[in-house]
């Protein structure tokens, strides 16, 4: 991956546009962004297979902190647990950052957890949404999701440190014209109904407002700032859920979330449970 290769970069030019249309650009996203930040290095493509993949070369390659790759489409997007993430055309936004922080592998999880509350609350601040977070990374709108999150990073086992984290965020700005593929129908929905539902340059908007939120967060993580905004947002306190664990369903009841952001959880025999992450499904 060359970043000086601009050929497959948008254009602005080339777009002509309709009232129901929103184009991506660097440019466009670079006035949206707080002033005193100038960290980024955004580079938006009409399509590319994965941007977490992309970014991932770059990080290998020495690539610096900050460097952003947003796609109009991914045709290879990847989800969490292996799955597929939907990435059509023009309605989403799919971008990875490439993060080189200086903290413990032990505290990796709150990069995270600072990027979905930094998507929740970009989203309140550019609509009338809602936005909730289902454990351990989704964010839901009007109960469905919105946004899926996957940070892939290489740790330095014997540091105990990070070389690199790539913090990859694909969110559904509005419903594709096609609809939603029908493995996630049901699940999906778009934050608006349609482009003639926003403001102008609504994706840049929301980019760039993650982007501020997630900067400052990120910058001080070790504060853990954003925890209380997290919990606020749980899709699941109190909730009945579906536990799979070591491919077996259980049912529970979700009391709070810890600040070690693990799902504390009363199962159906009265026993407490602390889940993390990586090892259990949940269905509401
Ligand atoms: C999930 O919902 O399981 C996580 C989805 C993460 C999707 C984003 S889109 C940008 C980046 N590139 C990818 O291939 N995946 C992430």
């Amino acid at each position: 991956m060359n970043l000086d290769n601009k050929s497959l970069e948008v254009n602005n030019e080339n777009y002509i546009l309709s009232n129901n249309e929103d184009v991506l650009s660097s440019e466009i996203i670079n006035k949206y962004l707080s002033e005193n930040n100038n960290e980024f290095n955004i580079n938006v493509y009409k399509t590319i297979d994965s941007t977490n993949t992309a970014i991932k070369e770059l990080a290998v390659n020495g690539e610096r902190e900050g460097t952003i790759i947003i796609s109009e489409e991914q045709t290879g997007g990847r989800g969490r647990l292996g799955r597929k993430f939907h990435s059509p055309k023009g309605t989403g936004i799919y971008m990875s950052i490439l993060l080189r922080p200086q903290i413990s592998a032990s505290i990796s999880f709150l990069i995270t957890i600072a990027a979905a509350v930094a998507v929740a609350e970009a989203i309140e601040a550019v609509s009338d949404k809602e936005a909730k977070i289902k454990w351990v990374n989704d964010i839901y709108c009007d109960n469905k999701k919105v946004c899926g999150i996957l940070t892939e990073a290489s740790f330095n086992f014997q540091s105990n440190t990070i070389d690199y984290a790539v913090l990859g965020i694909g969110i559904n700005v509005i419903a594709p014209k096609e609809g939603f593929a029908k493995e996630i129908k049901d699940i999906a929905t778009g934050i608006f109904e349609d482009y003639s539902h926003t403001s102008i340059h609504i994706r840049s908007k929301l980019i760039a407002k993650v982007l501020n939120l997630f900067w400052d967060y990120y910058k001080h993580i070790e504060d853990r700032s954003f925890l209380k905004s997290y919990k606020m947002r749980s899709l699941l306190i109190n909730k009945e859920v579906t536990i799979f664990t070591n491919k077996i369903y259980e049912k529970a009841t979700v009391l709070e979330i810890d600040d070690e952001c693990r799902l504390k959880v009363k199962m159906e025999d009265g026993a407490i449970r602390f889940l993390s992450s990586g090892e259990v499904s949940i269905k509401l």
